[in-house]
């Protein structure tokens, strides 16, 4: 029996508009176009657990090889999730987790480190004294039940920054800005204000700036490039900092090629991460910018191979033909 050479690969997605998650999914768009030989089947369930399990389902009956899977919220997608790694097809999880810990190999930051990390800076910015408002993520992702782990570890062991207003919201914008609008005599009242991401800060700003409060020290997550994401409204002073988070789109497509080609991968890929202030933001937006143009031109010589490709597959048929006639 040959070797199989075709493959397909599925990614399910717990939510896609998001600038974050569209650079996930172009990372790994590129990331596959150098392998023709691999289908990719794409799904975003919209931020709905439901649809995500449904997705799912109808992925199975589709032979897949291989399923990426950004689970929604970690309980009720971990049945479905399992049901696939029990049918023996490679279960990638990326960023946000399951609760059984069954999956071949897991792409993303820490979270419990990024939760840790942020705790740190705002200890050693508010030289260790006051009080931090929080605005956490959708009540069971994964990612915001580890962030809030490692921000209270790091805030115990320092002892003297305590926890203030806690908002529950669900990643979005609009969301923490109308809970925030909501409670803003308190949120005044904080030292700092730490969002579990970037776009959730944003909300936060926005009515901190509508009570006439625009020097509030507001931290995020994500500090993702691109115009008017967390890294530029840090250079532009607008956000105070931000943990780097990133996206792991190219890591979780190089670990399904290794899984499917049967070569060695690691099951844990833990991406860095780094606190990005106005001391680096700078030097960062250079280089996400440079780094861009590299991936533009590589985009341009992918393509150009592409068209070579079909040149002289049309040449061969032509060929043929004459050699058969
Ligand atoms: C994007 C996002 C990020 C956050 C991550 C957590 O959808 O909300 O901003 O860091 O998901 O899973």
């Amino acid at each position: 029996v040959g070797e199989k050479t075709q493959f397909t690969i599925a990614f399910s997605q717990c939510i896609g508009d998001d600038a974050w998650r569209e650079t996930m999914l172009d990372e790994m768009k590129r990331e596959l176009s150098f392998y023709p030989n691999i289908e990719f089947i794409y799904r975003d369930a919209s931020g709905d657990n439901q649809k995500q399990i449904q997705h799912i389902r109808e992925l199975l009956e589709q032979n897949i090889d291989l399923l990426v899977v950004s689970p929604n919220e970690a309980e009720p997608l971990t049945p479905i999730v399992d049901s696939v790694f029990h049918k023996n097809i490679p279960v990638i999880v990326t960023d946000r987790k399951t609760s059984s810990g069954l999956y071949n190999a897991y792409v993303g930051a820490d979270n419990v480190a990024i939760g840790r990390l942020a705790g740190q800076f705002i200890v050693h910015t508010l030289k260790g004294h006051g009080q931090v408002g929080i605005v956490t993520g959708l009540k069971g992702t994964s990612a915001s039940i580890e962030r809030k782990k490692g921000l209270l570890d790091a805030l115990d062991s320092a002892g003297t920054v305590r926890l203030g207003i806690e908002i529950r919201s669900n990643w979005e914008r609009q969301n923490a800005y109308e809970q925030a609008k909501h409670h803003i005599d308190q949120f005044l009242q904080q030292d700092i204000i730490l969002a579990f991401n970037d776009q959730m800060a944003f909300g936060v700003i926005q009515a901190l700036r509508e009570a006439g409060e625009n020097h509030k020290r507001v931290i995020g997550v994500d500090a993702l490039s691109g115009k008017g994401n967390g890294l530029s409204e840090i250079a532009k002073g607008r956000l105070f900092a931000s943990m780097l988070y990133p996206t792991g789109g190219t890591e979780a497509i190089r670990t399904a090629v290794a899984i499917l080609q049967r070569k060695p991968y690691k099951r844990d890929n833990i991406l860095g991460t780094v606190v990005i202030n106005q001391d680096n933001a700078g030097l960062m937006m250079l280089q996400s910018n440079k780094i861009q143009e590299q991936q533009k031109d590589i985009d341009k010589r992918q393509e150009l191979i592409v068209e070579q490709n079909k040149i002289y597959r049309d040449q061969q048929t032509t060929l043929n033909v004459l050699i058969t006639s």
